[in-house]
């Protein structure tokens, strides 16, 4: 059975920012010649990505009783990250033109629904959207990853496509960082609640997500090939060459935003924490 990804509502009276049909395709290396974990790690993103739809079922339901939140999930942030997972899957069809997305999706699809409920959210709305923070803070680094990785296996392509989410993955971080501030403005949560949160969602964030759609991408491209060397060996390898390009910066830059702490003190502290996060995902 195939499960077809809802499609990005493109007839909305504010439409998106970019269209992923008008990037030049053409110019794109048809089939072969292209790095194959580069290529699977696109794959696992577009299927993360074009499963959104469940996940904004949980988050709409989460903050339904904050319209303004709600109605920028449902009219902008689904259909953004929608037509992440189409422009991803584009690629990852055109670079493997043999490879089966949509069966391959279909496993994942089931897979991903069984474990994304809504308990994963805080409770707290205010402590969920500073959890929101951390996960767009994710995406944004990940895809400046994958931008770099592009430049350097010459996919000018795919390093267009990166920046260009890079850049949605920023804004969506500023829109949950804004509703953050708003939805606390009565009453802030302590600093050490959201550090609580940050660090827990740091940790365990919806990486598990990335690595059920590698694993998927693994059984239906890798699995059943000759010198295949499993899917513990194909994860380690892509965490490897992430890491090698990963902006730890920016991670922290990003990541303590929500502590709001003073400028002074972030600064100061924004080099040691990127320096000592390096060493710490050798
Ligand atoms: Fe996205
Ligand atoms: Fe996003």
């Amino acid at each position: 059975m195939t499960v077809e990804p809802a499609r990005a509502d493109t007839s909305a009276s504010d439409p998106l920012p970019w269209h992923w049909q008008e990037l030049d395709w053409a110019s794109m290396r048809p089939g072969g010649g292209h790095d194959e974990l580069l290529v699977a790690l696109i794959a696992a993103a577009s299927f993360v990505e074009s499963a959104t739809a469940v996940y904004t079922r949980n988050l709409v339901g989460h903050f339904h009783d904050r319209p303004e939140v709600r109605d920028w999930l449902d009219a902008h942030w689904r259909d953004e990250e929608l037509q992440h997972g189409a422009a991803l899957r584009e690629f990852t069809q055109r670079a493997w033109p043999d490879f089966d997305w949509p069966a391959a999706y279909a496993t994942f699809h089931a897979d991903y629904t069984r474990r994304c409920t809504p308990d994963d959210l805080n409770p707290d709305p205010q402590l969920e959207l500073v959890a929101r923070c951390v996960v767009e803070t994710g995406t944004a680094t990940l895809y400046r990853s994958f931008h770099e990785l592009a430049l350097a296996h010459d996919e000018p392509l795919l390093a267009d496509l990166t920046r260009r989410i890079m850049r949605d993955e920023v804004s969506h971080f500023r829109h949950f960082h804004g509703f953050f501030r708003r939805v606390a403005e009565p009453q802030r949560r302590s600093r050490l609640a959201r550090l609580r949160v940050i660090a827990a969602r740091a940790t365990e964030v919806r990486d598990d997500d990335a690595a059920c759609a590698l694993r998927h991408v693994h059984a239906h491209r890798f699995a059943r090939r000759a010198g295949d060397t499993g899917f513990d060996a194909l994860r380690a390898r892509g965490a490897s060459v992430l890491r090698s390009r990963y902006p730890f910066a920016m991670v922290v830059r990003m990541g303590l935003k929500p502590l709001d702490l003073p400028a002074r003190v972030g600064m100061a502290i924004e080099r040691p924490a990127a320096w000592m996060l390096a060493r710490l995902m050798r």
